[in-house]
């Protein structure tokens, strides 16, 4: 069924996904390859529109109920954009899939780990990424990161302790076969470096 290449890029807020999701699709295309680009919670449609009832601060949601939309949204997303393209031989760059619903909503929200994997499997449809990059970043360089910007989605504005266990999460879940972690806090240069190296050896296979 699949053609296409699946590579999903990790990690905490401000770690450098979109940055780097953009240099990778021009290096990608400069190589003559397809590639579309994507994101979590979103894609489509109807996943953006989930995506903007979980990011507003407005909005009161439960942890079991913010679990079932990121997964609402990600079947969607799946159904009708990443396994249409992957059958379609394109590179499909996904900025955020199941690993943050296991960093997030797991061990940040606390839900049952088993329960999210369960959903998780579900919602993809038992599909798996080729590669999954984590941009593990330290908590000193988020800070320094922070200090920068001046408004916050409903997710951005949970406490400090929430963000730290999710990235304790995301140095666990780097350890997964399949999934490569990458320093987040260099250079956007030198970051690009090691994502152009880990993407060309999936794209050889
Ligand atoms: N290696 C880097 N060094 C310094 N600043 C960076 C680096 N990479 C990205 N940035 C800057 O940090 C901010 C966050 O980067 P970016 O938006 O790519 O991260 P993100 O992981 O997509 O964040 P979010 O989860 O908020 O969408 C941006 O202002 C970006 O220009
Ligand atoms: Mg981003």
């Amino acid at each position: 069924m699949k053609k296409g290449v699946f590579i999903v890029l990790e990690g905490p807020d401000r770690s450098g996904k979109s940055t780097q999701a953009a240099l990778l699709k021009d290096w990608l295309e400069k190589r003559g390859r397809e590639v579309v680009v994507t994101r979590e919670p979103g894609g489509t449609y109807l996943s953006e529109k989930i995506r903007r009832i979980l990011l507003d601060p407005k909005s009161d949601i439960e942890p079991m109920t913010e679990l079932f939309l990121y997964e609402t949204s990600r079947i969607k997303h799946t159904l009708e954009k990443i396994i249409p393209a992957l059958k379609a031989g394109k590179v499909i760059i996904s900025d955020r899939y199941t690993l943050s619903t296991i960093a997030y909503q797991g061990y940040g929200r606390g839900l049952d780990l088993r329960t999210v994997e369960t959903l998780n499997r579900i919602a993809t449809l038992d599909l798996k990424p080729d590669l999954t990059i984590v941009f593990y970043m330290p908590d000193r360089i988020f800070s320094q990161r922070e200090r920068l910007r001046n408004s916050r989605d409903r997710i951005e504005r949970a406490p400090d302790t929430f963000r730290r266990r999710v990235n304790r999460a995301y140095k666990l879940l780097a350890r997964r076969p399949g999934v490569e972690r990458v320093d987040a806090g260099r250079s956007i240069d030198e970051i690009q470096a090691d994502v152009r190296a880990l993407a060309a050896k999936v794209l050889r296979n």
